[in-house]
């Protein structure tokens, strides 16, 4: 029997976390469930967001489900301050989980529910495939009165590692990697591509490979996102890219994202969206980035293909349905999406 540690953590996680549950309960009866406090809700009972507790737990799971943390309650700029974020990117690196897959596919029912025209989008089925445990992220930070620093650094095993991942996914895919990076700027993105186009040399040069500026891309992502197949790009670039792609579904409430580590470590799967404080406890939360998130662990953490592909086509269906989320332009609550879904489920 798989076990599943889950972390509702902050804000709208333990909304989005409950429907996840009785999803999983309603595909099967073969799970062991362990719940840990995790972010805020572990500063404010142990004063730290992840405890030596709670990562050892993740570490002898089949697999982590985390719905989200951070609010308000925890933000400050003192930098010896813990902060909720400390808990995730503390989770990320313990658990060397250095591939966060973020896919975009909008479903053709939210094709106008996207800010974007529909002719834009249509046909868009892309990945991210963004680098999680390098760069600024982990750098070293300096603050004195006067100044501030972080530092943005990369060894070339983490580029091949990463740029591994992206082409491998490539070629279950359309076969191209447009590798994304600041090289006319940055020195760690000189040396990204350079180590992109060696392992593409030597191992992959079967797949179509390009290199797009960040700001370009940027611009590309909204301007012909259909173009795209896999986008392989470092962790800060994969952050504010990847919020940006969500809109092409329709809400961020619709982005599921799946953090992968070296073979036997249990993967980490979760909303690509916070904890949005500024909806938390109205019943507004659209749990649809969840349970695509809960597919995503049944696939690649568990080799759950059709159960996998069950809760896919149900969110599918339930959309097809009509179902409108506020976040999507509609009424429907937390509650009643959650219920479409499961009905579709079982039908
Ligand atoms: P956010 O993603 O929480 O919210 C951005 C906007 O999107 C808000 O208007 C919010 O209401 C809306 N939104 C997000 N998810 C939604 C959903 N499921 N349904 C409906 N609407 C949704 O980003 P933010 O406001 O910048 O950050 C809030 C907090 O979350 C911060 O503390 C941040 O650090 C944290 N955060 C955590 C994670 C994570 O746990 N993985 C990810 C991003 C941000
Ligand atoms: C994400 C989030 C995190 C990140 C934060 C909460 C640390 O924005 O998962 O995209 O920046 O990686
Ligand atoms: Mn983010």
């Amino acid at each position: 029997m798989p076990t599943i540690v889950t972390l509702p953590g902050d804000g709208i996680g333990p909304e989005i976390m409950k429907p996840a549950l009785e999803l999983l309960r309603t595909l099967s009866e073969d799970f062991s469930f362990e719940e840990h406090l995790f972010g805020g809700a572990a500063i404010d009972v142990h004063g730290t967001a992840l405890t030596d507790e709670t990562l050892a737990a993740c570490k002898r799971a089949d697999a982590v489900l985390l719905a989200a943390v951070g609010g308000p309650q925890w933000d400050t700029t003192d930098p010896d301050a813990p902060r909720p974020e400390q808990g995730l990117l503390g989770l990320r690196k313990g658990l060397g989980l250095f591939a966060n897959l973020r896919p975009v596919r909008p479903v053709p029912a939210l094709y106008d529910a996207s800010p974007l025209k529909r002719e834009r989008i249509e046909g868009t089925d892309l990945l991210v495939v963004r680098e999680l445990t390098g760069g600024i992220y982990f750098g070293a930070k300096t603050r004195t009165a006067t100044s501030a620093s972080d530092l943005c650094e990369y060894s070339v095993a983490e580029v091949q590692r990463i740029a591994r991942v992206a082409f491998e996914a490539a070629r279950t895919r359309r076969n191209q990697v447009a590798s994304v990076d600041k090289a006319n700027v940055l020195e760690t993105s000189r040396q990204w591509r350079e180590v992109v186009h060696d392992v593409h040399r030597e191992s992959y040069d079967d797949v179509e490979l390009s290199d797009v500026l960040v700001d370009n891309a940027a611009m590309q992502l909204v301007a012909r996102p259909a173009d795209f197949d896999v986008i392989v790009t470092e962790n800060l670039f994969g952050d504010i890219l990847s919020d940006e792609a969500a809109m092409i579904t329709g809400s961020i409430g619709m982005l599921p994202s799946a953090s992968l580590g070296e073979r036997d470590t249990p993967g980490l799967f979760e909303p690509v969206h916070g904890s949005a404080p500024d909806i938390a406890g109205t019943g507004a939360a659209n749990p649809l980035a969840m349970f695509l998130s809960v597919a995503l662990m049944l696939r690649n953490g568990l080799g759950w293909e059709t159960e996998a592909a069950a809760v896919e086509s149900a969110v599918d269906r339930a959309l097809d349905g009509g179902l409108r989320t506020r976040d999507l332009g509609g009424d429907a609550g937390t509650a009643e999406a959650t219920r479409a879904v499961i009905d579709h489920l079982d039908g």
